[in-house]
């Protein structure tokens, strides 16, 4: 198959990690035949240095041409003063809305190479398979703000139709799994949350009846998140509250370097990136854990080009390579890890071994 694919990586560890994803993209493409084009433009810190703008036109009509976009990561201390009037994140809230992906899916399946690297103890991560559905558009990331000297405010606002679309998606997928749905919201003090909790009710009463729903306040969702993770199947949330989570849920895998994401909408494009920020701690060293992006070009191949046995076959390289130990800083006991580089190609040489070839 023929895919034209956008890469846009970013600022910080971006770059990096999208690179390692390219590399492994095109083993797959050379692996089974495939022809994958990669055009790579602006977003971001690096798009403000060349553009003045965070998300440049030429980026987003790139993007609405393509079959899918990869991307990396955005922002930095170089463009984090709190007076600056343009900023790299809002090129990614920019293009999330443009593209209409109002749906992110953040898978979270610890592997057992993995879980020494997590602070929660190994009984409790065995089989925890969760997938967290988090509404992309919406809330309070899009709201009004208004800033005065002495008041700011940014409202929190959501639409009935804007939940039904992603609670409809998070009941799709949860039929496809162990059909269950936690619907997490803050219902006992927010008026979006109390449309939030009506209408997924409704819609999963309506058009799911075989989806088991609960809902959960999302103070006590943080900590039963740790407490009993091996519980949940499928977790719908508002904007802000699944951002949060994510990153919690994290600590399960072991690392915001592991866990990948997919952003989807109604429409054709959708947008692959891993979880975490652009790690400035970290950044150009060559040290940055490439495997949740990797994994994000997996479900690149998954949901945007439907090539199931492709990602089927990156997920398991990188299983693989965990199993193996090959571990970047973020996950190694100290003096064992290995760089962005060597993590990479470990992926590749697996891909290469394992992999069904095209004859
Ligand atoms: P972060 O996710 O960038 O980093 C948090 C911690 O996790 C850091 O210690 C970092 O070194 C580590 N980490 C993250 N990814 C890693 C990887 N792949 N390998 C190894 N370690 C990794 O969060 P932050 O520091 O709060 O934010 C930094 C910047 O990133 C901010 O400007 C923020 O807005 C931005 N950000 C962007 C995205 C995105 O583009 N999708 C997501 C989150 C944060
Ligand atoms: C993420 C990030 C972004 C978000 C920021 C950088 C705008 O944290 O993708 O999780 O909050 O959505
Ligand atoms: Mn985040």
């Amino acid at each position: 198959m023929h895919a034209d694919i956008v890469v846009l990586p970013g600022d910080g560890i971006g770059p990096e990690v999208t690179a390692a994803a390219v590399q492994v993209l095109l083993a797959v493409a050379k692996r089974y035949g495939h022809a994958f084009h990669f055009n790579e433009h602006l977003i971001g810190g690096a798009a403000i240095d060349a553009t003045g703008e965070a998300l440049p036109a030429a980026t987003l009509e790139a993007a609405r041409r393509a079959d899918a976009v990869l991307l990396g990561a955005v922002g930095g201390p170089k463009w984090s003063d709190p007076r600056a009037s343009v900023r790299p994140e809002q090129g990614l809230l920019a293009i999330r809305a443009a593209l209409g992906l109002f749906a992110n899916l953040r898978p979270v399946a610890p592997h057992p190479a993995a879980f020494g690297a997590s602070p929660i103890k190994p009984h409790l991560l065995n089989g925890v398979d969760l997938l967290v559905v988090r509404e992309l558009t919406g809330g309070v990331y899009f709201g009004r703000r208004e800033r005065s000297d002495d008041r700011a405010s940014d409202l929190c606002e959501y639409t009935v139709a804007e939940i039904e679309r992603v609670v409809r998606r998070a009941c799709e997928l949860a039929r496809a799994r162990r059909g269950r749905l936690t619907s997490v919201d803050k219902a006992n003090v927010l008026e979006t949350s109390r449309l939030w909790r009506e209408v997924t009710t409704r819609v999963v009463r309506e058009e799911y009846p075989d989806v088991e729903l609960e809902h959960q306040l999302v103070d006590s969702m943080a900590m039963h998140l740790l407490a009993k993770p091996r519980e949940y199947d499928v977790i719908v949330t508002e904007n802000m509250f699944g951002d949060i989570l994510t990153d919690e849920a994290s600590m399960l895998a072991g690392s915001l370097g592991l866990l990948p994401s997919a952003s989807l909408g109604e429409g054709r494009v959708g947008l692959y990136e891993p979880i975490h920020g652009s790690a400035p701690d970290i950044a150009g060293r060559g040290i940055a854990n490439p495997y949740a992006a990797i994994l994000s070009a997996a479900l690149l191949l998954r949901h945007s080009l439907g090539l199931d046995a492709e990602a089927a076959c990156v997920e398991d390289a990188v299983a693989g390579v965990l199993e193996a130990g090959v571990f970047t800083a973020d996950l190694a006991a100290e003096g064992r890890a290995v760089s962005t580089r060597e993590a990479t190609i470990a992926v590749i040489d697996r891909l290469q071994h394992d992999c069904v070839a095209v004859e």
